[in-house]
C-alpha cells in the first residue's frame, strides 16, 4: 500500500506542472570497481523525470549494463546513492524491485515454457493470483502480438518475438519505471522499428518512466527525450538530442582518404586552416567542424590537392549525436565500440 502510495505520488507530480518534478530515477556519483581494477563506474550521476524516455547511449563496456543494475538492485555499487521511484535502491530494495520492471540485455525467458507459461510465472512472483493473473497475461499477450503463438514453447519464437515477451513479463506487475538494456540489439530493422512504437506508446499512454539503454545513435536520437552519453563509466554529455546537437556550431565535415597512409599528412595540412576545427582522424575518415561546410570543402579539398592527398569521398551535415560523442570522448563513437571502452 505505501509502495503504491509512493508510486502515485511520482505519477501525480509528473502531470502537474506548477509542482517541482520528482525524479523518478535519481543517480548521483556511482561509482563501481570490479575485481582486476576495472573501474567500470567512475562517478557517474544523472537523473530522469516521471514519465520521460531517457536514453543511457554508450559503446561497449562504456558501463550501461552496471549502471542498470545497480539501479535495478541486483548489483551495488562502492559508493555513491540512487533512488528509483522515490526509494532508495541500497536501503529500499525490495520496494524498489515492486515498483520497477527490468528487460536485461540478456532474455530472461525460459525456453522450453510457452509464453503463456512464462507470463504467468512471472505474475506469480509478483503475487498475481487466480483471474486477475489469467486476465493480465491475456491482455499482455495480445498487446505484444503473441495471443497465436501463446501455447508454443518459446524455443520457437523469433528473435523480435522473444524480446517482445520480454519485454511483457517486465510489465506484468504494472511498474511505475521500466529498465530495458539494449532492448533492439539483434533485432532486425522491422522488429526494431516494432520497438520503438511499443516504448513511445508506454511512456505516452501509459506513463511510465523508461531507461534504455542503447548502442544506436539513432536510437537514442528517435526515442529518447533526454540521454546521458556514457564513456568510459562517467557521463560525458546530457540533454535532449536536439540540445546536444545545436551545442555544435555549424556543419560537420567528414572526408574520406582514398588512402590511409595519408591521414597523418592530411591532418598536419588540414589543421593549418583556420575555417575547421574540432579536426580529428579515425583510420582514413577526417571529421572537422566549420561554420559553413559548403564554402570550406572547396578550401579543405585544394589543400589536400596541393599535398599530394587523394580524397575517395567528402559529406558535410547537419551534426548528429555521432559528432557529439565525438567532440566529448574523443574519438568516434565507431572506433570506441569496435574497441570496447577500455
Ligand atoms: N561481473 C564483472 N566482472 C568483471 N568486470 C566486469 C563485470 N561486469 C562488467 N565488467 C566490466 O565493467 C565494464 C563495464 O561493463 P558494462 O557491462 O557495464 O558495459 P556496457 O556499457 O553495458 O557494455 P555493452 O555495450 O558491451 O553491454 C567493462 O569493462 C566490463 O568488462
Ligand atoms: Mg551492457
Amino acid at each position: 500500500m505505501i509502495l503504491v502510495e509512493t508510486l502515485n505520488s511520482v505519477r501525480h507530480q509528473s502531470s502537474s506542472s506548477s509542482q517541482p518534478e520528482l525524479p523518478a530515477i535519481e543517480a548521483r556519483n556511482l561509482v563501481k570497481t570490479y575485481r582486476g581494477d576495472v573501474r567500470a563506474l567512475d562517478r557517474l550521476s544523472f537523473r530522469v523525470e516521471a514519465g520521460a524516455i531517457f536514453g543511457l547511449l554508450g559503446p561497449n563496456g562504456a558501463g550501461k549494463s552496471t549502471t542498470v543494475k545497480i539501479l535495478t538492485t541486483l548489483s551495488r555499487p562502492d559508493s555513491g546513492e540512487a533512488r528509483v521511484a522515490g526509494l532508495d535502491v541500497l536501503r529500499d530494495a525490495e520496494r524498489v524491485r515492486h515498483a520497477i520492471g527490468c528487460i536485461g540485455q540478456k532474455s530472461g525467458v525460459d525456453s522450453e515454457a510457452t509464453g503463456r507459461e512464462n507470463l504467468t510465472l512471472q505474475g506469480r512472483v509478483y503475487g498475481l493470483r487466480g483471474t486477475e493473473l489469467k486476465r493480465r497475461v491475456a491482455e499482455l499477450l495480445e498487446r505484444f502480438g503473441l495471443d497465436q503463438a501463446a501455447d508454443r514453447v518459446t524455443r520457437t519464437y523469433s528473435g523480435g518475438m522473444q524480446r517482445r515477451l520480454d519485454v511483457a513479463m517486465g510489465l506484468v506487475h504494472h511498474p511505475s519505471v521500466l529498465f530495458m538494456d539494449e532492448p533492439t540489439t539483434g533485432l532486425d530493422p522491422e522488429a526494431r522499428a516494432d520497438m520503438w512504437k511499443e516504448i513511445a506508446r508506454l511512456a505516452r499512454e501509459e506513463g511510465i518512466t523508461i531507461l534504455l539503454t542503447t548502442h544506436y545513435l539513432e536510437e537514442a536520437d528517435r526515442l529518447a527525450q533526454r540521454l546521458a552519453i556514457v564513456d568510459r563509466g562517467r557521463v560525458v554529455a546530457e540533454g535532449s538530442p536536439e540540445e546536444l546537437k545545436s551545442e555544435l556550431r555549424g556543419d560537420t565535415i567528414h572526408m574520406e582518404l582514398a588512402q590511409a597512409e595519408d591521414a597523418s599528412k592530411a591532418h598536419s595540412v588540414l589543421s593549418r586552416l583556420e575555417e575547421l576545427r574540432e579536426l580529428v582522424i579515425d583510420t582514413r575518415t577526417l571529421y572537422a567542424r566549420a561554420d559553413r561546410g559548403a564554402t570550406t570543402v572547396p578550401i579543405a579539398l585544394a589543400t589536400l590537392e596541393s599535398a599530394g592527398v587523394k580524397v575517395a569521398s567528402v559529406t558535410v551535415a547537419r551534426p548528429s549525436l555521432d559528432d557529439v560523442y565525438l567532440r566529448y570522448a574523443g574519438r568516434s563513437f565507431r572506433e570506441a565500440d569496435q574497441g570496447g571502452s577500455r
